[in-house]
C-alpha cells in the first residue's frame, strides 16, 4: 500500500527581502537530518546529521558542462515541494520478503539567474537510514543536449574517518581492500603493484571506488554509493587527504567527456547511508528503494538456484578453456589440434550434471565450450567469439537432452573478451541459441580492454551496454550473471533477471593469485555487496596445494568459512565452486551446500563490524528453516548468536558446521567438525571461529529422526 502526504515547505530565509538572501530547507526522518542551503551567491549545498552529530559537513552541489557555463551557482530558488511516501513492496527474490520504502522527498527547483535561465532540480529523499539525492534536468528551451564534463558533488567528511577502500579504477573493482584513514589514501601504490588479470586504469592517486565504507571519528558507520546507474557514467570519489573532503570523480569516455545527456533527464541517486550500528548498514534497503520497480511484468521464469561448473579446474590449471594450444597451427584437414586438456567436453559435462542432479544443485555452468579461446586474452580484438559455435568435443544437443533428463538447467557462458560491440551484434543469435538448447541463465564476462576502443568498463557507454544485456536477456527469459561489469547500484529491482554480478575481487583470486586477505569477506558486505548480489563463487573445499613450490598460494579461509559465505555473501545464483571430486571426499560438509537456500523471507544481521566479523541469519523462502553464517578475519573469536528469531514453542534440530578446535586458516584450514543438537528460541549459541575461520548452521523444525539429539547448552 502506498501512502503519500504532501505538505508545504518551511523555508527559513535570512536577510529579509533581499533577493540574494540565503535560503535553507530542512528535512528529517527519525535520526537522519538533512539541511539544504542556497547561499547568497546562489550556490547549492547540503549537510547531513545523524542525531546531533554531523556526518557530512557543508558540501557543495553542481554539474560542470563541456562548452557551457557550469550549473553550480547563481541559482534562484523558484519553488520546492515536500512529499512523504510510505509503501511496502515485494522483491521477486531477495534477502527479505517485504521491503518498506519510507522517506520524505524534497524537490528543490532552481533557475540560473542569467539570460538563458537554465533549470535544474535537486531531489533529496530522506530515509531513516540515510539520504539519497539526484540532479534532475527538466524539459526547457536552453538546456537540451548537453555534455557533463564533471560532477561537482561533494561529501565533506567530518574527520579523518577509518575507510575501507579500493583504487578508483575505471576498468576494474578486482582489488583487495585497504583499511586506512582518509589521510593515508594513495591509490597509485596498489594500482602499480597489481599483477592480476583485469584491465586497470587508475588516473587519480587519490581516486577511490564506491561503495565506500567508513567509520567516523565519532563511531558512526557511513556508506557512500549510488543507486540506479542506468544512463550516466559511474561515480568514483576523489579524496582530499588534508581536508577529508570527497568529490565525485566521474569515469571518462575515450575523448575525456563524462556523460551525454538529453533533457528531460536525471543523474543516478547519490547515496549516504548512516547509522550508529554497523549491522544497520547491511540491512539497509535504501539503494533498492531508490531504484525503479520491476520493468519485467511476468517474472515467473526467474528462479534463484545453486550451480556447479566446469570452471575451477581451469582456474587451477587442471584443464583448459581452449581446445587447442594454438589458433594458428592446424592439422592437415585444417582443424585445430586438440591439446588433450579441454575441460568442456561432453563426458565431463555429464559428470557435473550427474553431480548436480544427485545433490540438489539446480544448474551447471560450462566455460570454454565455444570456439575462440585460443586467442581470447590480451589482444584487444574486435571479433573473438560468435557465442554459438561449440568446440568439436562439446555436443550441445546431447548435453541438453542429458541435462533435461536429469532436471538440471544449463548455464551459458558468454565471455566477450571486452568486445561489447561484437557481443551486441551477436546478442539475438546468442540468446536464441540459449532458448533452443535449454539454457536458462547466462554468465557474461568482460576480461580485456573494451571495444569500442577508448571506452572503460565503468563509463556511460558500457553502463548502457550492461543494461541492454539485462533487457535482451529478459526478452529471451534468461537470467544474467555479469562478470567484470560496473559494480551494481540496485538495478536488480528494475531488472530482476539480473541476478548477480562479480564486479569485485572474487574467491577465484584465492586460486590463481596471492589471494584475498582473511578480512576480505568481512569487508565485502559493506562495500561491493551494498549495490547488489555478488557471484563470489564460494564453497572451495580444497584449500591448499594449488601451486607446488609456492606455499603462500592457498585459499585464505578455513573450509568452514567457505560454507558460511553462502549466507554472509548473498546471491540468488550461488555457485558451489569446487570440483565434484573434492566435494565427494567430504560429503558430510557438502550437506550444508546441498541444503542451503538461495532465496529468503527474512534476514537478521546478528553481529557485524567491517573488517572484523559478520554473522547473518536467514529464513528460507516459504519454509520454516533458518541458515546462519558467521565469519571472522585473521583473528579467531566466538560468535554469540541468540536464536530469539525462531518461533516460540517450536523445537528445532540444528546442525553446526564449525572450525575444528585446532583449525587455522593458514596452518590447518581444512579441519572442521559437525555437531547436532536441539534448540529453541531461548537458545544462545556460542561458536568458536578459528583465525580466518567461520561457521555455517542449519536449523530446521525437529522431526522424529532427531529424537536422539541433546539440547544445546
Ligand atoms: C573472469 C571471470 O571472473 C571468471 O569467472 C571466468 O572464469 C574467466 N573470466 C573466463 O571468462
Ligand atoms: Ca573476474
Amino acid at each position: 500500500m502506498k501512502k503519500i502526504f504532501i505538505c508545504l515547505l518551511s523555508l527559513v530565509i535570512f536577510g529579509g527581502a533581499n533577493a540574494q538572501s540565503e535560503v535553507s530547507i530542512h528535512s528529517s526522518m527519525n535520526k537522519v537530518k538533512l539541511d539544504f542551503t542556497l547561499d547568497a551567491s546562489g550556490r547549492p549545498s547540503y549537510k547531513v546529521f545523524f542525531g546531533d552529530k554531523p556526518v557530512i559537513n557543508n558540501s557543495y552541489l553542481g554539474i560542470k558542462l563541456a562548452n557551457d557555463t557550469a550549473l553550480d551557482k547563481n541559482f534562484a530558488l523558484t519553488g520546492s515541494e515536500k512529499t512523504t511516501v510510505d509503501e511496502t513492496w515485494q522483491p521477486v527474490w531477495g534477502e527479505v520478503k517485504n521491503i518498506r520504502n519510507h522517506y520524505e522527498q524534497v524537490v528543490i527547483h532552481l533557475k540560473q539567474k542569467s539570460a538563458t535561465g537554465r533549470l535544474m532540480n535537486i531531489i533529496f529523499r530522506v530515509f531513516e537510514d540515510g539520504v539519497g539525492f539526484r540532479y534532475e534536468f527538466p524539459n526547457q528551451p536552453n538546456l537540451k543536449y548537453f555534455v557533463v564534463s564533471d560532477e561537482l558533488t561533494e561529501f565533506a567528511l567530518t574527520g579523518d574517518n577509518k575507510t575501507f577502500w579500493i583504487p578508483g579504477d575505471y576498468d576494474s573493482n578486482e582489488y583487495s581492500y585497504t583499511t586506512s584513514k582518509i589521510s593515508e589514501i594513495d591509490a597509485s601504490v596498489l594500482a602499480k603493484s597489481a599483477t592480476d588479470i583485469a584491465v586497470r586504469f587508475v588516473p587519480d592517486k587519490y581516486g577511490i571506488q564506491t561503495p565506500l565504507m567508513m567509520k567516523t571519528t565519532d563511531g558512526l558507520y557511513l556508506n557512500i554509493h549510488e543507486a540506479a546507474l542506468v544512463d550516466y557514467t559511474s561515480m568514483q570519489l576523489h579524496a582530499d587527504i588534508n581536508t577529508f573532503k570527497l568529490t565525485a570523480n566521474l569515469v571518462a569516455d575515450g575523448v575525456g567527456n563524462k556523460a551525454y545527456m538529453h533533457a528531460p533527464c536525471s543523474t543516478p541517486w547519490r547515496t549516504i547511508i548512516v547509522s550508529d550500528k554497523a549491522a544497520d548498514i547491511l540491512s539497509s534497503k535504501m539503494i533498492l528503494n531508490l531504484n525503479e520497480p520491476s520493468k519485467i511484468e511476468n517474472t515467473s521464469w526467474i528462479k534463484p538456484m545453486k550451480f556447479v561448473g566446469i570452471w575451477l579446474e581451469m582456474q587451477t590449471g587442471k584443464s583448459t578453456w581452449n581446445y587447442a594450444d594454438r589458433a594458428d597451427t592446424l592439422d592437415a584437414k585444417g582443424q585445430l589440434i586438440p591439446n588433450g586438456k579441454h575441460g568442456a567436453n561432453t563426458a565431463n559435462v555429464k559428470r557435473y550434471i550427474d553431480f548436480a542432479a544427485a545433490n540438489n544443485i539446480g544448474g551447471v555452468l560450462v566455460e570454454g565450450w565455444d570456439v575462440g579461446w585460443e586467442d581470447w586474452f590480451g589482444n584487444w580484438k574486435e571479433n573473438v567469439f560468435d557465442f554459438v559455435t561449440p568446440y568439436p568435443d562439446f555436443d550441445v544437443k546431447q548435453i541438453e537432452d542429458y541435462a533435461t533428463s536429469k532436471g538440471v538447467h544449463m548455464i551459458m557462458h558468454n565471455e566477450t573478451s571486452g568486445s561489447a560491440t561484437n557481443y551486441e551484434r551477436q546478442m539475438d543469435t546468442a540468446y536464441r541459441f540459449m532458448n533452443k538448447y535449454g539454457y536458462t541463465s547466462v554468465k557474461t564476462g568482460y576480461v580485456g580492454k573494451i571495444v569500442p576502443r577508448g571506452e572503460h568498463h565503468d563509463g556511460q557507454w558500457m553502463v548502457q551496454h550492461y543494461v541492454r544485456v539485462a533487457q535482451k536477456a529478459a526478452q529471451y527469459h534468461v537470467m544474467l550473471d555479469a562478470h567484470e561489469p560496473v559494480r551494481p547500484t540496485g538495478l536488480q529491482r528494475t531488472y530482476p533477471n539480473w541476478m548477480a554480478s562479480e564486479a569485485g575481487r572474487g574467491n577465484e583470486y584465492n586460486l590463481f593469485s596471492t589471494g584475498n586477505h582473511p578480512d576480505h569477506e568481512t569487508i565485502m558486505p559493506f562495500t561491493r555487496l551494498m549495490g547488489g548480489p555478488m557471484d563470489y563463487t564460494p564453497g572451495i573445499f580444497k584449500i591448499k596445494g594449488y601451486a607446488p613450490g609456492d606455499p603462500e598460494r592457498q585459499v585464505h579461509t578455513t573450509l568452514a568459512k567457505q560454507l558460511a559465505l553462502y549466507i554472509t555473501l548473498y546471491s540468488p545464483l550461488q555457485m558451489a565452486a569446487d570440483m565434484p571430486d573434492n566435494y565427494e571426499k567430504r560429503m558430510d560438509a557438502f550437506q550444508f551446500i546441498k541444503d542451503v537456500a538461495v532465496d529468503w523471507d527474512d534476514t537478521k544481521i546478528v553481529e557485524a563490524e567491517p573488517g572484523e566479523y559478520v554473522t547473518v541469519a536467514r529464513k528460507e523462502k516459504g519454509a520454516a528453516n533458518w541458515y546462519i553464517g558467521a565469519i571472522t578475519n585473521q583473528n579467531g573469536r566466538n560468535a554469540i548468536i541468540p536464536l530469539d528469531f525462531l518461533d516460540k514453542g517450536t523445537k528445532y534440530a540444528i546442525t553446526i558446521y564449525a572450525d575444528a578446535d585446532d583449525a587455522d586458516w593458514k596452518k590447518n584450514p581444512e579441519a572442521y567438525k559437525i555437531t547436532k543438537y536441539y534448540v529453541n528460541a531461548g537458545t544462545k549459541l556460542n561458536i568458536k571461529l578459528a583465525n580466518g575461520g567461520g561457521a555455517a548452521i542449519s536449523i530446521k523444525p525437529a522431526t522424529e529422526a532427531d529424537k536422539g539429539l541433546k539440547l544445546y547448552k
